[in-house]
Parts: structure tokens; sequence; C-alpha cells
């Protein structure tokens, strides 16, 4: 279980989180809303690379705020990943498992999962973006995180590849059974990969029963113009 209690951060007099909760059983959380909402901000609050100007993030019932990113088990596939790219796929894939963290029985089944059994050797440049995006994926699991953070991880992605790709990675990501949030502004996207669902608004995070509801507040509130 992720528990975000009470997180306030602020940029300059910009408040950007405003007392947002949060729960997470293991299962596909979806947080959708629209650009700068926030949803970033969380998701690097939980990851642990920027702190909380107030309130914490317990991961298993621990209190993970005052950790740095690499002492929290946080699998985190960030908005525009960067793949080593001097570093062969598998390379970039083993990168978090230097420290004994994961199983090579894990690696094989992600490996095979993502279908990338025939490119471990290539390097990033030679891939295309759907594949960029898969090995992004599998390195963020391979360590056998006890959390995955997706950051829009399809938003580069065309919708023919999209459409393929999503329920892979609704495959893999229940695979560690563990606490996943997935962010999208696409409806749709959450529709297909989520378990439950919430919308981020006036820097806070609401439970929804559909995405589409989240779609249908948003526009209620003319945060964006439809
Ligand atoms: N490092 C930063 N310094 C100042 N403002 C920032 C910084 N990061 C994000 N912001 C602002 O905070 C708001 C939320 O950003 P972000 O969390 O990236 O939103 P989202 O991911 O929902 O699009 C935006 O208005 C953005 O401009
Ligand atoms: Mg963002």
């Amino acid at each position: 279980m992720l528990k975000v209690n009470g997180v306030y951060k602020s940029y300059g007099t910009q408040a950007v989180l405003n007392d947002a909760h949060l729960e997470i059983r293991p299962e596909v959380k979806v947080l959708i809303g629209i650009n700068g909402c926030g949803k970033s901000t969380l998701l690097k609050i939980i990851a642990g690379i920027i702190k909380p100007d107030k309130g914490s993030v317990l991961l298993k019932e621990k209190n993970i705020t005052g950790l740095a990113p690499e002492e929290r088990r946080v699998g985190y596939v960030p908005q525009h990943p960067a793949l080593f790219g001097h570093k062969k796929v598998i390379d970039n894939i083993m990168y978090g498992m230097r420290n004994g963290l994961g199983s090579e029985e894990l690696l094989e089944d992600i490996i095979g999962m993502l279908g990338l059994g025939d490119i471990l050797d290539k390097k990033p440049g030679e891939l295309s973006g759907g594949y960029k995006s898969r090995v992004s994926l599998a390195r963020a699991l391979a360590p056998g995180p006890e959390m995955i953070l997706l950051d829009e991880p399809l938003s580069d992605i065309d919708a023919a590849v999209k459409e393929k790709l999503l329920p892979e990675f609704r495959r893999v990501s229940k695979l560690l059974n563990v606490p996943v949030l997935y962010v999208t502004h696409d409806p749709a996207e959450a529709e297909r990969i989520g378990d439950s669902f919430s919308v981020m608004q006036d820097g806070q995070v609401k439970s929804i029963d559909s995405a589409y509801q989240a779609f249908e507040i948003i526009k209620k509130d003319k945060l964006i113009s439809a």
C-alpha cells in the first residue's frame, strides 16, 4: 500500500499541491488531470526527486518522505525517459539491479512479456519510440520495486502503437503485484489501463468511479476548453 498524506508543494507563490491525499493498493491507479495541474510534481515527490513542503509519503507503512530516490524501492518512468545512449538495451534494463536488486527470473519474465529478447544487444538509438518505451518500463521494473510510477509513458507514441502497448504495459505492471500509479491526460487511455481512477484538481486528488467522470469534472469547471 502507498499512502500520500496531506502533501503541500509550492513553487514561489504558486501552490501546486495543496493538501493532497492518495492511497493505492496493489492495482493500477490512473491519475488524470490537465497539463500543469501538478501530476508530475506528485510523482517526483513519491519518487523522492523533490521534497514536499509539508506532508508525508508512506510505502508499506514505512515513512519514506526523508529518503533519497535510490533508498526507496520505487520504479519510476519519467515523462521523457532518457535511456543511456551508449549502453546496450540489456545494460540499460539491468542498470537498477547493480546493488543486487531484482532477480534473473524476474528479468527474464519482463524481457519476455515486453518482447525485448531480440533487441537486447541494440543501442537505444536504433529503436523505435514504442521499443524505447518498453525498455524504459523494463528498466524501472527489473529491480523489483515496491511500487511503480508511470508519468504519461505513452504520450509520445502514435495511436496504433499505443493500442498494442497499453495491454502489454498493464500486464507487465501487474506482474509485481505492487501499487502502480499511471498518469495520463487521456481518459480513453486511462479507461484501458486502470483498475481505479482519480482526478487531480486544485492541488488535490479525488477518487472517481470511471475515467470519463474525470473528463466531466474537468470540463464542468471550464479548466479546459471543450
Ligand atoms: N521546478 C519548477 N519550478 C517552478 N515551477 C514549476 C516547476 N516544476 C513545475 N512547475 C509548475 O508547477 C505546475 C505543475 O507542474 P507539473 O507537476 O509538471 O504538472 P503536470 O505534470 O500535471 O503537467 C506547473 O504550473 C509548472 O509550470
Ligand atoms: Mg507532467
